[in-house]
């Protein structure tokens, strides 16, 4: 049944985004272009993508009792995400990632802080919450016992998941299972399945749940064992980073929306493509009306 409900359980970061036209080599110190200070972190960057396109949103998530922590949530209360289910955590820091972006492509070290605060105990507070969902969309920037935890619980009231492995990290077979949906990108599929132990036909039932972005080259899916690629469509590009968070949150949305798997591929690679054209992760998120605009101009996409 279609619904848009969703609830995003994930990070929250300030990016501290510095840019220049190269990146410096070991021992290397060079002058950057420009600073900036904007909000992050996949599970927000992806909640806040979602509410653009026209999805309820609930985010569950945690931050520092600090300046990042209360501009960060005041971020999200103006974007309209129900941020009741944030905790602020005393004596740790909120989330940060260093972003180097260069010639439109970025390197990224997160530091989690707050984000490891998320326990399965704080998990199992927000079952309702969870229960109340069309789809719960997680990513691994909280601990890994947490997402199986939500995950489970989803399981459990027949909710519908999406999980973005990224950063990319080993995961168990159970986990694997458990999910609907895998969003790795290129890079993150390739070493999704490397520790799973299992046949080939438990391998080929996990690939069929993965949906791979490939950057500027699209999306593929999985169906019946053959390979189909959505395209993407060409754009001047800015700045990728959150281009994956904003295919993940109109992927949610779209799925919410009752669109099949395929359409809603095609819907969310818009949005990522869009997301692109602005520096910053949310910056460039698009709203519905802009993608439909879109899709309007390019009927034959
Ligand atoms: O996916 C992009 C995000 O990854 C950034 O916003 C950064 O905070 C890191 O979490």
């Amino acid at each position: 049944m279609a619904g848009k409900k969703i609830t995003v359980i994930g990070s929250i970061n300030m990016d501290l985004v510095t840019n220049t036209n190269q990146i410096p080599k070991v021992g290397e110190t060079l002058l950057g272009d420009s600073f900036h200070t904007i909000p992050g972190g996949k599970g927000a960057n992806q909640a806040v993508a979602a509410v653009r396109l026209g999805a309820d949103v609930t985010m569950i998530g945690a931050v520092g009792n600090d300046s990042f922590g209360h501009l960060l949530v005041g971020n999200l209360i103006n974007q309209g995400i129900n941020t009741k289910s944030i905790m602020k955590v005393e004596d740790t820091s909120t989330g940060i990632a260093t972003i180097i972006v260069s010639n439109g492509d970025n390197s990224i070290i997160v530091v989690p802080g707050a984000n490891h605060h998320i326990t399965p105990e704080v998990i199992d507070k927000h079952e309702d919450k969870i229960k109340d969902s069309n789809i719960l969309l997680l990513q691994l920037e909280i601990p890994l016992k947490s997402v199986i935890r939500a995950v489970e619980l989803a399981k459990k009231y027949g909710v519908r998941t999406i999980l973005n492995p990224a950063p990319i990290q080993k995961l168990p077979i159970e986990l694997l299972n458990m999910v609907d949906y895998l969003t790795p990108n290129e890079h993150e599929q390739a070493l999704l399945f490397t520790s799973v132990d299992g046949t080939d036909e438990v391998l080929e039932k996990l690939k069929e749940k993965c949906i791979v972005t490939k950057g500027s080259k699209g999306v593929m899916i999985f169906k019946n064992g053959e390979e189909i690629e959505i395209p993407s469509i060409r754009v001047e590009a800015v700045d990728t980073t959150g281009a994956g968070d904003t295919f993940n949150g109109a992927l949610a949305t779209a799925l919410c929306d009752g669109l099949e798997l395929e359409q809603a591929c095609r819907f969310a690679n818009i949005a990522g493509a869009i997301s692109v054209t602005k520096l910053g992760a949310q910056t460039g998120m698009p709203t519905k009306k802009q993608v439909e605009e879109f899709l309007h101009i390019h009927k034959s996409f």
